[in-house]
């Protein structure tokens, strides 16, 4: 079982500027909540006990949210706000969290390479803070690709979507060797054209990874813009004959990347909808909107 997650959110986040010009994307609000928070409660739902989130400058609010606030507890204590009492139960979530940071913004596989200390000798999970799996997070993938790991004995196990094939551009796509829900994957593509594209399943930011893919971080080479890339790495495990393993999501798994404002909008016009207090009121005033 996989009990070590390592969490990136140290990324810059321009493309949601200027939202994200002094807090973090993955704290923005999707309906009630961050976006963090749904990852790290997923998680939680997955056998993840030990999480180390990789910050950067100017994420020191992630931190807070995660820590219990007394003060605020006891003003809701006092002004007998148990509903608002029971928003703050993931307070109390029970996972260890640790904090550390990426000095540079050199990539997501740079930023993974500061998890090594955190995961030592065991395998682990990395999780994007900034992708949200299933509604309100609802997914057991990650235990699925626990299972997938120790099954096949496999050095990576990665997490895919099916995405139209003319979306194949927009992501890092792999190459199966195989059918079905759980395969191997030989190889993989980075932001293919869809004419090239050797399959429409994407890479969806869930990853189990042995150890091994450290000494494959940091043989990478770094990419035109100084960047450490995590696909590189996979490929070297691929190229290096390693067992890589692609578990594909469900339809009732959708990803939500939340790395641009046309998916920012969806993404929380989606969860608002499904919110159980206000998304039928949300609803008619969509319905409403829509029509004028
Ligand atoms: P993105 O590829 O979306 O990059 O990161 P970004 O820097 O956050 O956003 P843009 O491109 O400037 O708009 C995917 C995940 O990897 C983390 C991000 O925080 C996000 O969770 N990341 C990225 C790091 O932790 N460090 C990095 O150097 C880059």
């Amino acid at each position: 079982m996989i009990r070590n997650a390592v969490v990136p959110v140290a990324g810059l986040g321009t493309r949601l500027l200027p939202a994200t010009k002094s807090q973090p994307k993955e704290m923005l609000p999707v309906a009630k909540k961050p976006i963090v928070q749904y990852v790290v409660e997923e998680l939680a739902r997955n056998d993840i006990d030990r999480l180390l989130f990789v910050t950067g400058r100017g994420k020191h609010s992630i931190e807070n949210h995660f820590d219990r606030d007394p003060e605020l507890r006891a003003s809701l204590e006092r002004a007998k706000k148990q509903d608002l009492l029971d928003e703050l139960a993931f307070e109390g979530i029970g996972l260890s969290f640790m904090y550390t940071r990426q000095a540079q913004q050199n990539g997501l596989g740079d930023a993974i390479l500061y998890g090594e200390p955190f995961v030592g000798h065991d395998p682990f999970l990395v999780a994007l803070g900034d992708s949200i799996i299933g509604m309100n997070g609802e997914s057991d993938i990650v235990r699925r690709m626990s299972q997938a790991y120790s099954e096949r004995q496999a050095a990576a196990v990665i997490a895919v979507e099916e995405v139209e094939i003319e979306q194949t551009r927009h992501y890092g796509v792999v190459q199966p060797d195989g059918d079905g829900d759980v395969f191997a994957i030989s190889d993989l593509v980075e932001k293919p054209n869809p004419k090239d594209a050797p399959s429409n399943l994407a890479i969806a930011g869930r990853y189990v990874f042995a150890p091994l893919i450290f000494d494959m971080l940091r043989r990478v080479q770094p990419d035109k813009k100084g960047e450490i890339q995590l696909t590189d790495a996979i490929r070297m495990l691929c190229a290096t004959g390693r067992r890589v393993v692609g578990v594909k999501l469900s339809k009732r798994e959708k990803r939500y990347d939340i790395g641009n404002f046309a998916s920012y909008y969806e993404t929380f016009a989606e969860f608002a909808l499904a919110d159980p207090q206000y998304g039928a009121e949300f609803r008619e005033r969509l319905k409403k909107m829509l029509a004028e």
